[in-house]
């Protein structure tokens, strides 16, 4: 290795932006909500691995498609996920299964996956159902009222319906309770964990500004709600112990891990596994679902096509009745698998190397964080023929006929390797479900068609100014 590693160059010595003595690049990727735009444009000027830095925290930023998959797949032996972001997670008590490493990772992501499976997917889709239904409700009255719907703001109700019921076995049923709900303290966590990940210096630690002071507020909210889910779901399995021998979520499974089986889990990841679980399938679903409407309403010829394909499968009910139904769309498979192509809600991803790595002829020690682009790999034409054109057709067509590159290993919406998103399946279901109950039971336009739809990045990247006006279609 000490002589492989002679051969390569120095991190210093790659190319990137000039920044200032101090602050380095700080100035340049305010505001941090587009910061994946800013580095997206500098690879395109200073190529697929340059250097940045934000005060004294040095970055390299790779777009090469080989280095993001092996980045990708060599964990969590070569690479992990930040220890800035560790660190930040741990003072907000979120260490779980996201942010854990090594040994801690493999006996948290077991349990996830566990849980997250196909086979529970399969007899929770009824309870999926009922709450898409309760969504569609929600729609119905907004539109008989004519009031505007903010649509994050209505499909982050349904994920953490979705999550919390199957997760946790617990009803929360924001989307039909009019008070404060739990999202309104969820939201504060993304925007702030991404501010602190990326703060030149942890000021937080020393002065609490208000937004500081806010998110305090927030998480003793949501920790005593989260306590109260942990303290029910131990009274149930101690009135049925069969739940100890046959766990129906991943609460009760975690908590019979560490009851029954003795496996080392702390209280502690108990709960930040549950508010990791609530935080990582709240956005992220909602925002790709939201992304995808935004192409709906760009588009009309697409929706048409769409709506058609649903009224198909399951007219005349008015929404999708089986798990066997939601898989028999391939033109909104098509449709949401574009836009989560040109606007996926993870478009970076940040990571450091455990050692030395080696990147592009670079030697890259372990006190760099590494941040890939993965949007900038599924939109590049030498991946996808006539990239920045948003086609869903290339998703159907065969590799003849389209004639251009498809390389769907540049598509990486769920991560890739060993720490691929374990909700991918339960997301696709719900995106699948939703999606056609819309397409079947409602038109919608944008409430102010002239405000652009833009990307705001908040740890993940979510539309600007989605509110519409629904109204119900006429069948
Ligand atoms: C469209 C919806 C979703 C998208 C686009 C998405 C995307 C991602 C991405 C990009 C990662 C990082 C993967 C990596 O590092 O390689 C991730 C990790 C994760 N996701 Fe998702 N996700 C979605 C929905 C969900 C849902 C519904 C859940 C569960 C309720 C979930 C739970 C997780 C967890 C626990 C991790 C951490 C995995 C680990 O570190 O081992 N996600 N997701």
């Amino acid at each position: 290795m000490a002589e492989s590693c002679s051969r390569l160059k120095p991190y210093h010595a790659l190319v990137g932006p000039p920044g200032l003595p101090v602050a380095g690049n700080l100035f340049q990727v305010l505001p941090l909500t587009s910061f994946h735009e800013t580095l997206e444009g500098w690879a395109d000027r200073y190529g697929p691995l340059y250097r940045m830095r934000i005060g004294p925290m040095r970055m390299a930023v790779v777009s090469d498609p080989d280095t993001v998959k092996r980045m990708h797949r060599e964990r969590p032996h070569r690479f992990r996920r930040t220890r800035g972001l560790q660190a930040v997670a741990a003072e907000m008590r979120l260490n779980g299964v996201f942010t854990a490493e090594g040994d801690d990772w493999l006996r948290q992501r077991k349990i996830v996956v566990l849980a997250l499976n196909t086979a529970h997917l399969k007899s929770f889709f009824p309870r999926l159902a009922l709450t898409a239904g309760r969504l569609m409700r929600r729609w119905e009255r907004a539109a008989d009222s004519q009031e505007p719907v903010d649509l994050c703001r209505d499909l982050m109700r349904l994920t953490i319906d979705v999550t919390t019921q199957l997760a946790f076995g617990v009803e929360f049923n924001t989307l039909e309770t009019s008070g404060p709900v739990i999202q309104q303290d969820l939201d504060k966590v993304f925007p702030m964990l991404h501010r602190r990940i990326n703060a030149p210096i942890p000021y937080w630690r020393y002065v609490r500004l208000p937004r500081d002071r806010e998110l305090d507020r927030a998480l003793h909210r949501i920790r005593a709600r989260v306590d109260e889910i942990i303290r029910e779901a131990r009274e149930r399995m101690r009135a049925e112990p069969s739940l100890y021998t046959s766990p129906t979520n991943f609460l009760e499974a975690i908590i019979a891990a560490k009851e029954v089986k003795g496996l080392s889990v702390s209280d502690e990841d108990i709960f930040a596994n549950v508010c990791t679980l609530l935080l990582a399938g709240e956005d992220t679903t909602a925002h790709t679902i939201a992304w995808t409407v935004s192409f709906f309403l760009r588009y009309p010829e697409h929706f048409a096509r769409a709506r058609a394909e649903v009224d198909a499968v399951i007219a005349p009910a008015a929404s999708v009745e089986s798990i066997e139904q939601a898989a028999r769309f391939p033109f909104i498979d098509a449709f949401f698998n574009e836009a989560m192509r040109l606007k996926p809600v993870a478009p970076v991803t940040s990571m450091q190397s455990i050692e030395n790595a080696e990147m592009l002829g670079h030697l890259i020690p372990p006190e760099i964080v590494i941040i890939a682009l993965n949007r900038r790999l599924a939109t590049r034409d030498e991946h996808f023929g006539n990239a920045a054109r948003f086609d869903p057709e290339r998703w159907l067509r065969s590799d003849t006929e389209r004639g251009c590159p498809h390389d769907t290993s540049a598509f990486l919406p769920f991560g890739g390797g060993p720490r691929f998103c374990p909700g991918r399946n339960l997301a696709l279901l719900q995106i699948r479900t939703v999606l056609a109950m819309l397409c079947r039971n409602f038109d919608l336009k944008l409430e102010r068609p002239g405000r652009p739809i833009e990307e705001r990045l908040a740890f993940t990247m979510m539309p600007t100014n989605l509110v519409v006006r629904m109204k119900r279609r006429r069948i």
